[in-house]
């Protein structure tokens, strides 16, 4: 029998196959090149403060957090001091960690606190103001991470985001942009408007500029004392008053027993290469591991980028993966993840005997489990003249979090209490039905799919990765990692790249417009698929290659040492290497 693509996805559901990758040719720009460091983040100055602090002497941890300080400033919609996010990071001698500094539920938080009292979701109360609002993570992690790993002072780190308040910054069309898709949730909270909308209720446009004398009011006190003041001193008092008149629950404790945690990094292997991910509270790290471990044995360079059978698999692997995700995993402090189990390559064997080579498999078919994100994020990658890469993910969960600032703080405060399960089996704003494992308590974090990623080869950076995008966060930064080893791509190619999702429930596959072929489209339906191209959410990844732009040129050499590229979804972003 003659080899078809056919008969060898049939066959490749028992082996694994190492095929070299072909190359392709996607129409993307060419990756920023860098030899001494690289910073990649959603917006242009942030990037250009995370170069000036290399450039300086301070190393990628250092970069990380003065970046996170601008993007509080410059990219007001994610980056942020009222959220929380996680850290991933490498050293150059091979240490790796990861930080979660993402929020935790107030004290007084409930199971059923966002039910009305015949058991039914209030509509907005987990989205929309004070009782929205976990407890902020940031200013803690990003010292933590400073003091463990950098080499500056913290003045010197925060003085960019400072200034960038204090002076105020000129918007260009991608900031305008996400500043007009806030207007109407920023009009709703007074605070928030004297803000971030003009005198007549209209949104900062191209060319305006926005100052923030609050906010950098602030971060000076941050800057000055530490975060003392934030968690025990007048801003939380600030935050904990405002909450208190507008329906929320934050209480002064709250703020006084937020502790950052140091976590193992999650790590598996796929075809040679070590992928160093989030851990719990995350499910990214471990459902981007289960869905590499089933996709390794199957031949994805072979099967070709976006062709029906490479889709096919590709979703199959993410329906098992989100199942997993739904029903298992949660704050490993409340929940006990079976991490394990989860990432063993017999558990993708058993998955891959599982999936059908022609037809599609069906979700309700398989056992009904929670989860829950949102689609307001954002992630930054840095490395620096050493090797010391960090991954960045980090977020007010919904764009603009929950719309709320406390009356001269100017920090706008995250909605992050609806990443937990409100009800277990009904589905939360954005379609995604939730478990147990992930139900509210007191002190507990929400589960995430936040996944700032490093991978490494040979024992050497290779490449720094991440995503905003909710759910997609962990699809996405699966895709780029399968598109430059499986599919040969460069890294800009790679991220700009048509996506596909899955996420088990609904059982639809999201491509991205135009990502498919009509005749894929057809193959697809025709082996049982529901399609939906309307969707319009894909994230905005950055992401560094090392040794090259593309595996090709890394194995020819010759390549640039750094290779950045931010998504050309991205229309504040930037690469900078110098
Ligand atoms: N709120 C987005 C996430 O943590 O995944």
């Amino acid at each position: 029998m003659p080899l078809t693509r056919r008969t060898l996805i049939a066959v490749s559901l028992s082996l694994t196959f190492a095929f070299t990758p072909t190359i392709v040719f996607a129409a993307s720009p060419t990756p920023a090149k860098g030899e001494h460091g690289m910073v990649v983040t959603a917006q242009h100055l942030a990037t250009e403060v995370g170069v000036d602090v290399l450039k300086k002497g301070g190393n990628a941890v250092d970069a990380a957090v003065a970046v996170g300080y601008a993007l509080a400033v410059v990219y007001p919609n994610a980056g942020n001091i009222g959220g929380g996010g996680f850290m991933t990071v490498r050293m150059k001698d091979g240490r790796t960690t990861f930080l979660d500094f993402r929020e935790r539920a107030p004290l007084a938080a409930t199971k059923t606190m966002y039910l009305d009292k015949d058991g039914k979701p209030i509509k907005g109360a987990s989205l929309d103001g004070y009782l929205a609002v976990g407890v902020p993570g940031s200013v803690a992690g990003f010292e933590m991470a400073r003091e463990k790993f950098g080499t500056l002072p913290r003045q010197e780190l925060m003085a960019p985001a400072i200034a960038y308040a204090k002076d105020g910054f000129v918007l260009n069309q991608g900031d305008a942009a996400s500043f007009a898709g806030g207007a109407e949730r920023l009009a709703k909270d007074p605070a928030a408007a004297a803000i971030f909308l003009k005198k007549d209720g209209k949104p900062y446009g191209i060319g305006e500029k926005l100052v923030q004398p609050d906010l950098a009011a602030s971060l000076s006190a941050i800057s000055d004392k530490g975060p003392d003041a934030f968690y025990n001193g007048a801003i939380a008092d600030e935050i904990v008053k405002a909450s208190g008149a507008k329906g929320g629950i934050l209480a002064k404790p709250d703020f006084e027993q937020y502790a950052v945690r140091e976590l193992k990094p999650v790590t598996c292997s796929y075809r040679g290469y070590e992928i160093i991910s989030s851990p719990p509270p995350s499910s990214g790290g471990v459902i981007i591991c289960e869905i590499l471990n089933v996709l390794e044995g199957y031949p994805l360079s072979y099967l070709g980028a976006g062709s029906a059978e490479t889709v096919h698999v590709m979703v199959e692997a993410m329906r098992h993966a989100y199942v997993d995700r739904n029903s298992a995993l949660g704050d490993p402090d409340f929940v006990d993840n079976p991490v394990s189990r989860l990432l063993d390559k017999a558990y993708a064997k058993d998955i891959r005997d599982k999936i059908d080579p022609f037809r599609a498999g069906v979700s309700k078919e398989l056992m009904p489990k929670g989860f829950g994100e949102s689609k307001e994020t954002t992630h930054y990658s840095i490395i620096d003249k050493d090797g010391n890469a960090v991954a960045v993910t980090y977020t007010l969960n919904g764009s603009f979090g929950a719309g709320v600032v406390a009356d001269g703080t100017g920090i706008l405060l995250n909605n992050e209490m609806d990443d937990f399960t409100q009800k277990p089996g009904v589905p939360n704003l954005y379609g995604l039905v939730q478990g147990e494992a992930n139900a509210i308590q007191p002190k507990k974090t929400p589960l995430s799919s936040m996944s700032p990623t490093i991978v490494t080869k040979d024992g050497k950076p290779f490449m720094v990765i991440g995503s905003p995008g909710g759910s997609r966060i962990i699809t996405i930064t699966l895709e780029v990692i399968v598109n430059v080893i499986d599919h040969g791509m460069d890294i800009q190619q790679a991220i700009d790249a048509p996506r596909i999702h899955h996420q088990w429930l609904p059982d639809t596959v999201y491509v991205e417009p135009f990502g498919l072929s009509p005749d894929t489209e057809k193959l697809l339906a025709g082996m049982g698929y529901h399609l939906d191209l309307s969707d319009q959410i894909w994230g905005q990844a950055a992401g560094i290659l090392v040794g090259g732009k593309s595996l090709a040129q890394i194995e020819k050499g010759g390549g640039a040492r750094y290779n950045g590229a931010i998504d050309s979804r991205a229309a504040a972003g930037e690469a900078l290497g110098y």
